[in-house]
């Protein structure tokens, strides 16, 4: 079964072929424009994805050595994400179903994520432990098989990604920030400083705002304004605010392992491309003697590939669904209820 999976839920155009279980091309066209205006501009990111998306799909058939009507599913990103840019991908997607009489299948953004661990070699097992970490989202999840998912938290506030973006942000160190923070970090002393983890009512609920608040206030305090931050300084920041984000993570991890048997952890999203996060939890996963699943740095940020993935479970599941689909910007509560 030869499945066409496109993206284009925010500044990543992403076309993907997954023929069976083999992924025959992933291509990322990245809008790096946007770093200029120090965050995605929602109506600029539609025209690019409106510009690239048909040159994606020739490249990505050419690399693939697959014909336009050897494509048996065509997979697309229904949502969450900005809507402009989710109905260029999803009404290609739609346009191109209909063209070749194929079956057309909406994927939750946030469920490609989730499952983005099954493109690697060594994949999570039922039950796991899915730490979702994007720009977005974070969420708890507790997936039973690829139908039986269970919201055990997600955050009250910011999303992990978001508060990497707004610190890194108050530090002057630009857009996205999660890289740029990783890279500050690495230089700095995490112990430095000791910033507040939340402690919430509901223990596996998170919450990022009161952290960024407390970065924010010992900069005013200390320093007056950003740009009069020492260089070393500036690194202790970016280490301890990361340390910070990471043990919120491994609490709520920990806490998750002793209540809910499971048999992997996974941890996917743009932030599980954080170096420090990964090699916390692969650890704290060995001490748990848990099995641990971490895409590469490819399948972390928004990719095809993973929408073609959750494309060819739901197409298998019967979920397939009428041109009539139309794209959704947010989460709704039936979603991860
Ligand atoms: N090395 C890193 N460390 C921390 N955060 C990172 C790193 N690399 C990327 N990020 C963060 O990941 C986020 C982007 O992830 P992703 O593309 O999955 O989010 P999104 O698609 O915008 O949101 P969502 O998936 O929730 O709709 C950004 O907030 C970015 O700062
Ligand atoms: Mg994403």
């Amino acid at each position: 079964m030869n499945v066409l999976g496109i993206e284009s839920s925010c500044d990543e155009t992403s076309v993907a072929l997954l023929s069976g279980e083999v992924l025959k091309a992933n291509l990322i066209s990245s809008q790096d424009f946007h770093t200029k205006y120090g965050g995605v501009v929602p109506e600029l990111s539609s025209r690019a994805h409106l510009q690239i998306i048909i040159p994606l799909v020739k490249d990505a058939l050419s690399k693939s050595q697959i014909k336009l009507n050897e494509i048996d599913v065509i997979a697309a990103t229904a949502g969450p994400g900005l809507i402009g840019a989710l109905l260029v991908g999803l009404t290609f997607a739609k346009g191109l179903a209909y063209s070749l009489n194929k079956p057309f299948v909406p994927v939750n953004h946030i469920e490609g994520h989730l499952f983005s661990g099954f493109l690697m070699e060594e994949k999570p097992e039922f039950p796991f432990l899915a730490i979702v970490v994007s720009g977005g989202h974070t969420l708890l999840l507790l997936v039973k098989s690829f139908t039986d998912i269970k919201k055990l938290g997600s955050t009250v506030d910011d999303a992990a990604g978001e508060a990497f973006d707004k610190v890194a942000k108050m530090l002057g160190l630009g857009y996205p920030g999660g890289p740029k923070i990783q890279k500050a970090a690495a230089l700095g002393d995490k112990y430095k400083i000791d910033f507040p983890v939340a402690e919430l009512k509901d223990f596996y609920n998170f919450s990022f705002s009161g952290l960024k608040t407390s970065v924010l206030r010992f900069i005013q305090k200390e320093y007056g304004e950003a740009s009069k931050i020492p260089q070393t300084d500036l690194y202790d920041i970016a280490a301890s605010f990361q340390h910070a984000v990471i043990r919120a993570i491994l609490g709520k991890t920990h806490k998750a392992l002793k209540n809910y048997a499971v048999n992997s952890i996974s941890l996917v999203g743009g932030v599980a491309a954080n170096k420090e996060l990964r090699e916390s939890l692969a650890e704290l996963a060995g001490k748990q003697k848990k099995k641990i699943v971490i895409p590469s740095i490819e399948f972390c940020g928004d990719n095809a590939a993973m929408i073609a993935f959750r494309g060819s479970k739901l197409f298998e599941a019967g979920k397939t669904s009428g041109l009539q689909y139309s794209p959704f910007p947010g989460l709704s509560k039936q979603h991860f209820a």
